[in-house]
Formats: C-alpha cells, sequence, structure tokens
C-alpha cells in the first residue's frame, strides 16, 4: 500500500539567518522524507518563512527598507543552506504571498461562520510615540516588589517574581524610551474554550497521534492546571503590524500564529500550481497524512491553535506533530545574540562534509523530544570510526581486487553466504526504526552489520589469499563484500544521500530502493572503479569551525583544545576586561588575551554602577575575603570579594568603586554575596614592570553611589 504524504517542518522567522537548530530540525525530516521516498510512498514536503508578526516589522524600520524587502532578503539566504545540507524540500515559500492571505482569510471566515470567533475590548499599554501597541517583550520598568529597574513586563530578574506589565513602576516603551499609555481597542478572539473545541481536542489530542510526552502536555494545557480552564485565543493585532488584514475589519491584522501554520498550506498550494497536483483532492484524500514537525517550543501552537482551527473551518486535520527536542552545543543552549558554537554556513565554507553533520545527528536522534547535544569530540569519533572506518573501508578494502583481478566484474551467488542474508534479513527492522523516527537505533543496527561485514573481511583477508593465488576465494570474498557494502549503503541512504549516489555510480548500480534490499547484484555484474567516497573529519577542521570570524576578531596566542576554547568563549563574557575578584573566581585570573567580542546588548546586560563601600570587615575563617557594605544610592548590598591580601579593610572605607549589580546573588558559606566589585589583576608586563596584584577600580572625582557606568 503506498502512503500519501504531505509532510512540513516549522516556518522559520524570515528575520534571521538558519542557526544550527533549524538545520537538525530539516535534517530529521529531510532524512525519514527520504527514507519514504526509497519505498516509493508519495511525499510532497514544503516549508517557508514565517513573514510576519512585530519583530520582522521593526527591524525592517530598524534598516529602512520594507518588510517585504527584508522577508526577501532572508528568503534569498535560504537556498545555500538547504542545497549545502542536501535538505530536499519540493517547496520554499512564505507566509506574505497571495496564497496564505487567501487561505488564511477563508478559514477566519469559516470559523466566524461557525460560531467561534467574537470580539471583546482589551485594555493594552501603548506607545504614543511610536503610535502602537506593545507586546510584552517591548515593555520594561521597576519590579513591583524589589524595585530592581529595567525588568521586563513578566518576572523579576532580581527578585524573579512574577507579574503583568501592567504591574511595572515607571514602565517605559523599550522601542522610543516612552512612558506607555493604557489604551483600550476591539480585539478579536478564537473561542477555544467553545465546548465543541474542547471535545474536538480531547480526541484528537488522546489518540496516539502525539508522542506520549507531548500528549500529556497537551492534555495538562487543555484540562487547565488548577482552576485555569483553556483560555480563549486573541487573534487580532492592531495597526500598524505586518501581517494579514481580518475581513471586515479594518485595522486589524492576524497575530502573526494565526497565518503562520496556514503557511503549510499556501507552501503545498502554490507548489501544486506550479506541478499540476490538485491542491483540495489531495488533502480531501481520507489516504492522505498530514505530518508536521516541530521543536518542542512550539507544542502549544501545534496541539491546539491549529488542529482545532482546522477542523472548525473544515480543513484536512493532521495526522501527526512530530516533536524534536534542542540541539545544544558542548552542552550549552543556543543564544540568539551569541549565536551558537556552530554556524551552519561556516561549517560548509571551511569545506566541511554535509553528510558527517546528517551522520552525526542522526546517530544521536530518536524518537523522543529529548534534546542532543553537539560535541566536537564525540563528532569526530563517530564520524571517523563508524562512517569511514567501519563502512567505506570495506568498499575500499575489496574494490581493488575486483578491478585489478576479475576484469571489474563479480560473481554469482550460488551457494549464499550467511554474512550476506543476515545482512538482507534485517531490511524490515530497520526499516521499521526509520519510520519511528529512532535514527539512533537504526544506525547502531547498520553499524552492527557493518562490523559483521569487517569480521567476514577479517576472516578471508584477500589480501592473503591475493598472495596465494586462489582466486576463486579471492573472487567470492570481495563479491560478497561488496554485496554487504551495496546493502549497508542501501540502509545509510536516507541519511547520506550525496555519498550513497557516489556508491551506485561506484557500484554501476541504478538508484537503491528499499525493496533493493531483497536482491543481490548478479554473476558478471560489472562495477567501476572505486573512487574516493568520503574523507576523514580532522580536528583543525573542529577548530575552525568554532574559530567563529566574529567571536574572534584578534589572533588568540595559545592555541586551545576545541572543547576547552568553546567552554572559554560561552563562559568569558560576562566581564571580559578586568579580572573580577569575585568569590566565585577566587585569587587573579591568569593573564589572557582579549576575550571573544560581544555585541553591544550583550554588554547592556550587565548593570555596573558607582558603589560607595561604607564598611569593609574581615571575613572570619577566610583567607580571601573581605565583607564590604556597598551603597549603591537606592539600597545597600553586601559583597564578599577576593581582595584581602591586597587591601586593609579600614583604607576602603569611604571610597568609590564599580560593581556588577545585577549579578545573581550567590550563597556562601560566610553569608549572601550580592554581586561583585571590579578590580584590575594579572600579571601583565609593561612598561612600568611586573605589577602583579589586585587593584580596585575607582571612577573620576564626582561620580555618586547609584550612577551607571557605561
Ligand atoms: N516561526 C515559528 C514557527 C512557525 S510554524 C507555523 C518559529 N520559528 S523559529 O525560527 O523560532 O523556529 C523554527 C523551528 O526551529 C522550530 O521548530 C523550533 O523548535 C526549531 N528550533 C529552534 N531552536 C532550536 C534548537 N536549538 N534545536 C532544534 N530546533 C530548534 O518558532
Ligand atoms: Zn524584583
Amino acid at each position: 500500500m503506498k502512503r500519501k504524504l504531505f509532510v512540513t517542518t516549522a516556518l522559520p522567522y524570515a528575520n534571521g539567518s538558519f542557526h544550527i537548530g533549524h538545520i537538525m530540525e530539516y535534517i530529521q525530516a529531510d532524512i525519514w522524507v527520504r527514507f519514504q521516498r526509497m519505498h516509493g510512498h508519495t511525499v510532497h514536503f514544503v516549508c517557508a518563512d514565517d513573514a510576519h508578526g512585530a519583530p520582522i516589522m521593526l527591524k525592517a524600520e530598524a534598516e529602512g527598507v520594507t518588510p517585504q524587502q527584508l522577508v526577501a532578503r532572508i528568503g534569498a539566504e535560504r537556498k545555500q543552506y538547504l542545497d549545502g545540507f542536501h535538505i530536499g524540500f519540493d517547496n520554499w515559500h512564505s507566509t506574505e504571498s497571495p496564497e496564505n492571505t487567501e487561505l488564511s482569510q477563508d478559514i477566519y471566515r469559516k470559523l466566524r461562520a461557525a460560531g467561534l470567533t467574537y470580539t471583546k475590548p482589551v485594555e493594552q499599554f501603548y506607545d504614543p510615540v511610536k503610535g502602537m501597541f506593545l507586546a510584552d517583550r517591548y515593555i520594561k520598568g521597576e519590579c513591583p516588589k524589589c524595585g530592581a529597574k529595567d525588568q521586563y513586563g513578566d518576572a523579576c530578574e532580581n527578585c524573579s517574581s512574577v507579574y503583568s506589565p501592567t504591574d511595572l513602576k515607571n514602565p517605559y516603551s523599550t522601542l522610543s524610551g516612552a512612558a506607555p499609555e493604557l489604551k483600550t481597542s476591539e480585539h478579536y478572539f478564537f473561542r477555544l474554550s467553545d465546548p465543541r473545541c474542547v471535545a474536538f481536542l480531547r480526541e484528537w489530542t488522546g489518540n496516539d497521534r502525539l508522542q506520549s510526552q507531548v500528549a500529556n502536555k497537551a492534555k495538562e494545557w487543555l484540562e487547565g492546571k488548577e482552576d485555569k480552564a483553556l483560555g480563549d485565543w486573541d487573534i487580532s493585532r492592531d495597526a500598524p503590524y505586518f501581517g494579514i488584514p481580518i475581513p471586515d475589519a479594518p485595522g486589524k491584522y492576524f497575530y502573526v500564529w494565526l497565518d503562520a501554520p496556514i503557511g503549510y498550506l499556501a507552501s503545498f498550494k502554490n507548489y501544486c500550481a506550479k506541478t499540476g497536483i490538485d491542491f483540495a483532492a489531495f488533502l480531501a484524500d481520507p489516504q492522505t497524512e498530514q505530518i508536521h514537525f516541530i521543536g518542542k517550543d512550539i507544542i502549544y501552537f501545534h496541539t491546539l491553535f491549529w488542529p482545532a482551527m482546522l477542523k472548525f473551518a473544515g480543513y484536512k486535520i493532521p495526522n501527526r506533530v512530530y516533536v524534536h527536542g534542542f540541539i545544544t552545543v558542548s552542552g550549552l543552549k543556543m543564544s540568539k545574540s551569541r549565536g551558537t558554537g556552530i554556524s551552519p554556513l561556516r561549517y560548509l565554507e571551511i569545506g566541511m562534509n554535509a553528510e558527517w553533520l546528517r551522520y552525526y545527528i542522526a546517530a544521536k536522534l530518536n524518537a523522543n523530544v529529548e534534546d542532543l547535544d553537539f560535541n566536537p569530540e564525540d563528532f569526530i569519533a563517530r564520524v571517523n570510526s563508524d562512517l569511514i572506518g567501519k563502512y567505506i573501508n570495506i568498499a575500499s578494502r575489496c574494490a581493488g581486487f575486483i578491478a585489478k583481478r576479475f576484469d571489474g566484474k563479480l560473481l554469482g551467488q550460488e551457494d549464499g553466504n550467511a554474512f550476506v542474508t543476515e545482512m538482507q534479513d534485517a531490511a524490515p527492522m530497520i526499516a521499521e526504526l526509520y519510520d519511528a523516527r529512532e535514527f539512533g537505533k537504526a544506525l547502531r543496527e547498520i553499524m552492527l552489520l557493518a562490523d559483521k561485514a569487517n569480521v567476514f573481511v577479517d576472516i578471508n583477508k584477500p589480501w592473503e589469499i591475493a598472495k596465494t593465488g586462489r582466486p576463486v576465494d579471492l573472487h567470492r570474498t570481495c563479491t560478497d563484500a561488496l554485496q554487504m557494502f551495496r546493502l549497508l549503503t542501501l540502509y545509510l541512504k536516507p541519511v547520506v544521500p550525496v555519498l550513497a549516489r557516489g556508491v551506485e555510480a561506484f557500484l554501476n548500480i541504478p538508484e537503491l530502493k528499499w525493496p533493493d534490499a531483497g536482491v543481490l547484484m548478479p554473476a558478471g555484474h560489472a562495477i567501476n572503479k572505486y573512487q574516493h567516497l568520503m574523507g576523514r573529519v580532522e580536528e583543525k577542521q573542529l577548530d575552525a569551525l568554532f574559530d567563529l570570524p566574529a567571536a574572534a576578531p584578534a589572533k588568540e596566542p595559545q592555541k586551545m583544545s576545541n572543547t576547552s576554547k568553546l567552554g572559554s568563549q560561552s563562559q568569558s563574557p560576562a566581564i571580559p576586561a578586568a579580572s573580577t575578584p569575585h568569590p566565585a573566581s577566587p585569587g587573579p585570573a591568569a593573564p589572557s588575551a582579549a576575550a571573544a567580542t560581544i555585541s553591544i546588548d550583550d554588554f547592556a546586560k550587565i548593570d555596573l554602577r558607582i558603589a560607595k563601600i561604607v564598611k569593609a570587615e574581615q571575613v572570619e575563617g577566610a583567607d580571601k575575603l573581605l565583607k564590604l557594605t556597598l551603597d549603591i544610592g537606592s539600597e545597600q548590598r553586601t559583597v564578599f570579594a577576593g581582595i584581602k591580601s591586597a587591601y586593609d579593610p579600614a583604607t576602603l572605607e569611604g571610597r568609590l568603586t564599580v560593581m556588577v549589580a545585577n549579578l545573581a546573588p550567590r550563597k556562601m558559606k560566610f553569608g549572601l554575596s550580592q554581586g561583585m566589585v571590579l578590580a584590575a589583576s594579572g600579571d601583565v608586563q609593561g612598561a612600568g614592570g611586573n605589577a602583579a596584584g589586585i587593584y580596585l577600580l575607582s571612577p573620576d572625582s564626582g561620580a555618586q553611589p547609584g550612577m551607571k557606568v557605561k
């Protein structure tokens, strides 16, 4: 039975380039799609740019271009990544498109006709200077609990209390700095709380369509925690907004998350028009399976809003939502501003093989919502020992004899070979693993088979029989090894499609399909000359990969290993220039070259203040610490500073210095340390000779406690 599949990956926001997280998602889906295609199933695999929303509008404005121009520029970048990593989407489109406008408005009209939309006034902050309503992330102010400045509208980073933006004291718009005003406007809502929706979603989320972790989450939201029932969904935004106009509602636009998933359909529709497929008929076919690959952060939208919207607008509902975890790099979360340790484009530019990454990611993926770590050493080991050492080696050890001794022709399979048969018999088990997205398990099974193929070659020692003159045995051994190599290639093909194409050319065989596991190359089949198929990863390539040009402008004097360099990049940005006698890092730090560059936004996160040392005390039982009481205008702080070796406490009282005021408080043996003072240290051979020691910073005279240092 042939399957009919409509497969998507999440639509990336069009305000930035792809990062490794996007590429990971595409690799996962692409492997699955290629696997289905090897069975002859029909698969339409599409994606698009998620073009709408305030951040894109504001970014375009800041760059002095229209949002459409920004989206077009980012859109034009996509191909090099997708081609580079062999991601075989059938179509790439945009949510800013006629198809998406038409579909979104149609879905909305149908929901309205079903009585599932309504309007109600909503009071919200408004920026009178920008002339727009402000999403929570554009509002900051003072924490209503502790008074900390520059806190976001949802929670305080200083005291961790949670509140809503209207609770902030002295709120300001991060866009203009203006004090926002509360203003009311009419918003459009999707009635998710309608009993029809709730009943449908109970059925839909409880129906084996979702991974159990995902189904549990969805149910939790659906049933509401405590007495918080599922709320209705605000689907409108007021002009100015970059989005799709809501029919019969001048000045109102669909909230980006309404039209974003509809972009899946828009991209498919656009593809159908180009290729002559009947869009409506394909989706109306009960056989058709609609499958969305997404990351764990957008489950809510895909398991509640999206199926309900489709259902009550009379569209096909998704059959499956496949959720993956996040990729981290050497255990670190990706940061938007710093990017990750890996730039996908740099990976390609420095000539690293895209299929190494595909293989590595596949080897670490399973069907659960689990994060996956890219670890440089692990990467080198897996690629070199598995892909090259176990798999490629089989061909390189045996192909030469066939070419030189047997005119490039293979022997027949009369007597059968248990190794070959076992490998053929594994096809259904491996297929099941691929279909279930258990790629890591599939590759483990394949590598176990590769191990056995190598055992077979080791037992039969073609290089020895070649010397002892037993041509039939030599022919037999090399033929069987190449039969196994072909089967392994078939099994690996969804993961390494370009390598597989190279093997098909070398073995002189047609494109491998899954059922080909049942047959072998016939007697007398002529193969082509073996050519180098894939090289090993070299450590220096990983060094180059992590040596991001943007992150390391100055040549680093000491060459560090991949892992330690990554570590230092990730940990250093807090206070790059002055070394810091914070209790967390006792003693002066070793001298070092300038740290990796950070953005101005990164720097702005550090709240540096002029502090007056009102009291300095010895700490009983501490060899390095002094206890400082600091006045920063609005409040007093206690800081334990590792400066005892350099200062007599009495000389410190009354002087001014600089402190990091927003460092997370740290519980120490001697009490709570609420920040850190800045001091210079380290061995630097300067004009004035060697001046090891610790030197507390002081401002010029006139500075007052509490002043911001920037
Ligand atoms: N535009 C929305 C999705 C709309 S779908 C109708 C969006 N875009 S995104 O660019 O932020 O994320 C796109 C996809 O990348 C999401 O599935 C997200 O989970 C995934 N990833 C983002 N960071 C990731 C990792 N670090 N690792 C793996 N996938 C990650 O959300
Ligand atoms: Zn607070």
